[in-house]
């Protein structure tokens, strides 16, 4: 079957290590297992990481990529993929897609039969594609996370990318006021265009904030806590410009700020979120779609930074 994967890593180059090609069909581990013909994928900066060889080890080469899916069940059913595997051997007792059981980049991908939701039929497979990892991070890190409540206002750092968008739209739609910081004035005209305050990163704002929405890291996160109103919780589930970040204490114990740890969802929160878009007819903001023979392409894309919202791949071409 034709599938993306990683050959190899380069930190530097990620694309290097990238490789689209052939690769046998899916095993499953056991009867509780199912195949799901993929009809739409999307990418993530998982997948660039993964490439840099962050997360994988030598001997899982060649490793399929890819967290999320939307296709058709053996039973014909559409559906979408729950990236989320549960894992004893792995510390954090779960795994992705694609870090230890082959990702969704594929004509066919393995999981468990319990990680599949129905897919809402209001929703195309593209837009379907889109919500299993970057959407349903940016949901629970509003509201499981977050605990954003009534009147509160919310900051998305780097609105151009896959969950920052999401966050964004989201915050939006649950009535909130949402700030949101990007490098790129053509990108903080498209947030304004979703109903956010769109400003450079580390403008001040008219007001300081409930929620912060971290997925950039180091070269945000003094800007988050300075923005942060007293009681604030600041919610990080990714460092894209780096890992350590300057954090000042004082302001921390003196805002009586949280800083909370987000990763994923759960099922739960998948379904939730599907029926928050079903109601509300929210749709992903969707970058590009690559035909599958074209996601060379879909990965330079990503890499390149220049995003506004999530690469998908369409297996159908
Ligand atoms: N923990 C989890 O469960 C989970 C789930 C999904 C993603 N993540 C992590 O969250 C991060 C974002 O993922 P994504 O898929 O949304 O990525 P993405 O689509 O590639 O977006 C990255 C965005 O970061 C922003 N950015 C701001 N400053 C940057 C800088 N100095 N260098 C690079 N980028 C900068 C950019 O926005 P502007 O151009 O608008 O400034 C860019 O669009 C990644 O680190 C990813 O690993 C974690």
């Amino acid at each position: 079957m034709r599938a993306a994967y990683a050959s190899s890593f380069d930190d530097g180059n990620p694309l290097a290590a990238l490789t689209v090609g052939e690769r046998p069909a899916p095993e499953m581990p056991d009867e509780s297992w199912t195949v799901v013909d993929v009809r739409a994928s999307s990418l993530n900066h998982h997948d660039l990481w993964s490439l840099r060889g962050v997360g994988l080890t030598e001997q899982q080469l060649p490793m399929i990529l890819g967290c999320d899916a939307a296709g058709v069940d053996s039973a014909g059913t559409e559906v979408v993929v729950y990236p989320v595997i549960p894992d004893p051997g792995d510390p954090r007792g779960y795994s992705l897609l694609s870090e230890n059981h082959p990702g969704t980049l594929a004509d066919q991908v393995a999981v468990p039969r319990a990680n599949l939701v129905p897919k809402p039929a209001a929703l195309s497979f593209v837009d379907a594609a889109c919500l299993p990892t970057a959407w349903l991070t940016a949901y629970r890190m509003l509201t499981t996370r977050g605990r954003v409540s009534e009147g509160e206002a919310v900051l998305v750092q780097g609105a151009g990318g896959g969950v920052a968008t999401a966050a964004v739209v989201l915050a939006v739609a649950l009535g909130k006021r949402v700030y949101a910081t990007s490098r790129d004035a053509g990108k903080r005209e498209r947030i304004a265009d979703l109903g956010a305050t769109a400003v450079e990163p580390g403008a001040r704002l008219a007001e300081r904030v409930d929620v912060v929405i971290e997925t950039v890291g180091a070269a945000t996160f003094e800007h988050s806590l300075k923005c942060a109103a007293p009681g604030a919780r600041i919610v990080v589930s990714g460092a894209t410009a780096g890992y350590e970040a300057k954090v000042n204490l004082r302001r921390l114990f003196a805002m009586q700020l949280d800083i909370l740890g987000s990763s994923m969802g759960t099922p739960q929160e998948l379904a939730g979120l599907l029926a928050l878009c079903e109601e509300q007819g929210i749709r992903p903001v969707v970058d590009s779609v690559h035909g599958f023979t074209e996601a060379a392409g879909a990965f330079e894309r990503l890499d390149s930074g220049d995003v506004f919202g999530k690469v998908v791949l369409d297996h159908t071409r």
